[in-house]
């Protein structure tokens, strides 16, 4: 007997999916790269400090270096060897390019082995020639000097770059609000400047909180991790945010120069995140606060504060500004910045000593300049102190009348 087929019932339609508005920058803070930890019974992200990742299938490991080395994707599985990737290094990376909304993000020692990392990626395809915008941070402006074989750079203020772009060039690189005038540039307006040559911009000074560059047209996003992200001034470390492409050649170079971030310093960077918003307001409030009152201050000539926001001032006093340096007693007289405590510096001194008289005089930087960075201290207290040491340096100018 043969039965008949059963009439084809048309199926109901799936459910639609609920649809999802986007998380808010805060709540990816605290969650980003930890979707999967509550399934594994646990709520502290796991540190990984393997070195290597013992298997007793060779071939298998070839296979996953030959992949490694064809495509630069993070390797299904264990990573062979911890040049390649960490876990735990990952998990850091994964949240920052939630925050900065990039498909990828790459990992280095410090910002300086991540912009290293950049250029020699571009230099390697051809492309080592860098047009970039100066005020840098002085060690990243020396770097661009044909420190590293292979790169050339061309200076221009923000409206030469479109005429500066040549067939080898690689990247265009900006700072804004940029290390240490804070003086900032339109990204969109500068991307458009850079027609199909990848634009970077190292966002450390803003942060994803303030600033999301690669929503407005930059395909990179720079950070020294060392500054707001760690936020303790205890871990050092830089990141790239940015497409796939060019996160898989970094992670070539990476891989093959051994400029890795340290799992612990990946651990301690993923914890930063989850306070980064709260902190970057809360300093930014200070701040703000702090910047009106230094500029009706008699010893202030000119104090700046980022349009966009943030917790760094750039402050040119009419005194001695060692004076200031060696007045303060509860503000630290260091270099870096992004801390939760207040930081001070000269950066004709420090941290843009390296690029010298011409250089600072082409960025804008003068003698007479203070970079102050905010921290989480009573805006109270740090009036306090600030206002004392500038009365000091205002003593200099009368005492050398
Ligand atoms: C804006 C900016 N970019 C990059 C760097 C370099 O980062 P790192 O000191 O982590 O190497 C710094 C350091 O101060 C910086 O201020």
């Amino acid at each position: 007997m043969t039965t008949a087929p059963a009439a084809r019932v048309p199926a109901d339609p799936p459910p639609a999916a609920p649809v999802r508005r986007p998380r808010a920058l805060d709540t990816e803070a605290v969650h980003a790269g930890r979707e999967d930890l509550a399934a594994m019974g646990l709520h502290a992200p796991p540190i990984d400090l393997s070195t290597t990742h013992p298997s007793a299938d060779s071939r298998a490991e070839a296979a996953r270096i030959d992949a490694f080395a064809a495509t630069g994707s993070r390797p299904e599985g264990p990573p062979v060897y911890g040049r390649v990737d960490n876990a735990t290094t990952a998990r850091f990376e994964d949240a920052l390019a939630r925050l900065e909304g990039t498909a990828g993000a790459v990992a280095f020692a410090s910002g300086m082995a991540a912009l290293t990392a950049l250029l020699l990626a571009r230099a390697a395809g051809g492309a080592g020639h860098v047009v970039a915008v100066r005020p840098l941070y002085g060690c990243s402006d020396h770097l661009l000097d044909g420190v590293l074989p292979g790169t050339s750079v061309t200076r221009v203020t923000s409206d030469g770059i479109a005429a500066a772009i040549r067939p080898d060039t690689g990247l265009v690189l900006v700072e804004t609000p940029a290390n240490p005038t804070l003086v900032e540039l339109d990204i969109e307006t500068v991307a458009r400047a850079c027609g199909s040559v990848p634009l970077v911009v190292d966002n450390t000074f803003a942060t994803p909180v303030l600033q999301r560059p690669a929503t407005l047209g930059a395909r990179t996003v720079l950070h020294s991790a060392t500054k707001y992200l760690g936020g303790h001034g205890d871990v050092m470390g830089g990141i790239v945010a940015c497409d796939e492409e060019l996160a898989c050649d970094l992670r070539r170079v990476r891989f093959a120069t051994g400029a890795v971030l340290h799992p612990l310093a990946g651990y301690l960077l993923l914890r930063g995140l989850a306070t980064l918003p709260v902190r970057v307001r809360a300093q930014s409030a200070t701040a703000a606060e702090l910047a009106r009152r230094l500029a009706d201050h008699p010893a202030v000539g000119r104090v700046r504060r980022p349009a966009v926001g943030g917790a760094m001032l750039a402050v040119e006093v009419v005194g001695d500004p060692h004076r200031v340096i060696a007045g303060v007693e509860l503000i630290t007289p260091a270099v870096s910045l992004g801390g939760v405590d207040t930081l001070i510096q000269h950066p004709a001194s420090i941290s843009h000593r390296v690029i010298g008289e011409e250089g600072r005089r082409d960025g804008g930087i003068g003698d007479r300049l203070l970079r102050i960075s905010v921290g989480l201290e009573d805006v109270e207290d740090l009036w306090e102190d600030l206002d004392r040491a500038l009365n000091a340096c205002r003593e200099s100018v009368t005492d050398s009348r």
